[in-house]
């Protein structure tokens, strides 16, 4: 079952940055895409163990660059659209309440 869980302020976060944090035992990374909303991802890389969320945003891409060998993820999907990684990264749905961000976990 999976229930939605408070992660941050939209303020936490801002327009084409992510950041990291803890969610019900795991790193999760918050995304800002500014008029494209939030969106929310495992925050370990699946290549290594490295934080996604210390990488580069594109925006109209909507994917995020791991700082360590520059795999692509979509930010939608979870897929990795560029090597070295080739397996998925957990994507979680987003609703934004007020000024919380929520999760699907
Ligand atoms: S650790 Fe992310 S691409 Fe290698």
């Amino acid at each position: 079952m999976t229930s939605a869980v408070r992660v941050c302020s939209v303020e936490d976060v801002p327009a084409g940055e992510a950041r990291r944090f803890a969610v019900d035992g795991r790193l999760v990374a918050v995304v800002n895409l500014g008029d494209e909303g939030f969106r929310a991802v495992d925050a370990i890389c699946s290549h290594e163990h490295y934080y996604l969320d210390e990488g580069e945003v594109d925006v109209d891409l909507e994917t995020i660059e791991c700082p360590k060998h520059g795999s692509t993820f979509d930010l939608d999907t979870g897929a990795a659209r560029t090597l070295p990684a080739i397996t998925p990264v957990d994507v979680f749905p987003v609703t934004v309440t007020d000024d919380d961000v929520l999760i699907e976990v």
